[in-house]
């Protein structure tokens, strides 16, 4: 089967690779009719983590069962289901308590897997034709037969899911008003999640022409970055007040004023969050880069205004998305017409022109701003 391999930094190639077995009783095969590219690919792509060549990239999918081992009670051939990004176990205290993003059973030493990541566990990804998911009847989560919202559905592997959680960590309640860091993918989809809550006024900063358009589409407030401070932007529109809430969806490969400064996040929600609200980050900080911009980074230390943070009694979430916690809601949001997260998505392609999508998407120019590949197309 064809399936995107990660070559080195800046280069994924399309190779035909071996199709997956049932290794397990609880497997269950799929072939994959839609898996998206993610921010978090692009960490890996460009040489940000430890991610070694022969990678088959991934986290993202969705599709129809074609094979079962022989544990598996609730699935069946010709079922269409999404995955979350996470593997879980289902039976360990994380997966109990519903933090399937921190299972300790499917990959031994840390807490959590996923598929096709770095140190998430020996789980090739989906952007190939073909799919082994573990624990299936726990993993996947079944979707209405047919081809309708296929590009909504494939959004609950991770970004809908994902942006919906950042604005639950940052502790939001409805009427409160949010700033967003970042319009890509995750930033666009906890924008789309505030407005869904019915937050009063939701701020959305990039600098992507492209995703400050789609930001604004929404009824979102878009705030560039690039032109001025983007606290002092949102203070100047606010008469002087602060936000209820902030999100940080970009992580550590953060920029500011043309430079990667992997704490400007950080240091910004603190500034603009009132006393006593919330902070919400599902962006991605890492305890080891390779490419940090100083030794400190390169261990995932940053510096972090915690004096300020204490006066003004902020609270903090952080963490992957427990997908699994939130996906079965949204999707019924989706069948019943209340949220339509696909118009995020700017690209649908077969899986050989990954590569050149890949490279678009990293450099976030020609409005690439989520890409649907469909490998058996
Ligand atoms: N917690 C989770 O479970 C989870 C899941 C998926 C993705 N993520 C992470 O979420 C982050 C966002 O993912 P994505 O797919 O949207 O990625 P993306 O790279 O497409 O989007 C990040 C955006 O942040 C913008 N940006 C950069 N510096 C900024 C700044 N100082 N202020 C405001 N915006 C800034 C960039 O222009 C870009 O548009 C990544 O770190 C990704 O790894 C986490
Ligand atoms: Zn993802
Ligand atoms: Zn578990």
């Amino acid at each position: 089967m064809k399936a995107v391999v990660y070559e080195k930094p800046f280069s994924v190639t399309v190779k035909t690779v071996p199709e997956p077995k049932i290794l397990h009783p609880n497997d269950a095969i799929v072939k994959v009719t839609t898996t998206c590219i993610c921010g978090s690919d692009l960490h890996m792509y460009e040489g940000r983590t430890a991610a070694e060549p022969g990678i088959i990239f991934g986290h993202e999918n969705m599709g129809i069962v074609t094979e079962i081992g022989a544990g598996v009670s609730r699935l069946k051939v010709g079922d269409r289901v999404v995955m979350p990004f996470n593997v879980g176990c289902g039976h360990c205290r994380n997966c109990e308590a519903g933090y399937t993003a921190f299972c300790t059973e499917v990959n031994p030493g840390f807490a959590g897997g996923a598929y096709g990541y770095v140190a998430m566990g020996p789980y090739p990804g989906g952007q190939a034709q073909y799919l082994r998911v573990p624990w299936a009847d726990f993993n996947a989560l079944s979707l209405p037969p047919g081809t309708e919202h296929e590009a909504d559905f494939a959004l609950l592997a991770d970004i809908f899911p994902t942006g919906w959680h950042g604005v639950s960590l940052s502790g939001f309640q409805p009427g409160e008003s949010i700033a967003i860091f970042g319009g890509g993918p995750v930033g666009l989809m906890a924008a789309y999640s505030a407005i869904l809550r019915g937050a009063s006024e939701v701020y959305s900063i990039d600098r992507v022409p492209e995703r400050l358009a789609k930001a604004q589409s929404i009824g979102a407030i878009p705030i560039n970055f690039d032109k001025a401070d983007a606290v002092e932007q949102i203070l100047q529109l606010r008469h002087g007040e602060m936000v209820d809430r902030a999100v940080d969806a970009v992580g550590y490969q953060a920029v500011s004023g043309g430079k990667e400064v992997p704490n400007t996040v950080l240091v910004s929600m603190v500034r603009v969050v009132r006393a006593t609200g919330g902070i919400g980050v599902p962006g991605l900080y890492v305890p080891s880069d390779p490419g940090g911009v100083d030794p400190h980074a390169k261990e995932g230390y940053l510096m972090f205004p915690f004096g300020k943070f204490f006066e003004k009694g902020l609270s903090i979430g952080t963490g992957q998305c427990n997908v699994k916690h939130y996906n079965r809601q949204l999707r019924d949001m989706i069948i019943a017409g209340r949220a339509t997260p696909s118009f995020v998505v700017s690209h649908e392609i077969r899986i050989d022109e990954a590569p050149a999508a890949y490279e678009k998407f990293d450099k976030r120019i020609e409005g690439y701003t989520k890409v649907l590949i469909h490998p058996n197309a």
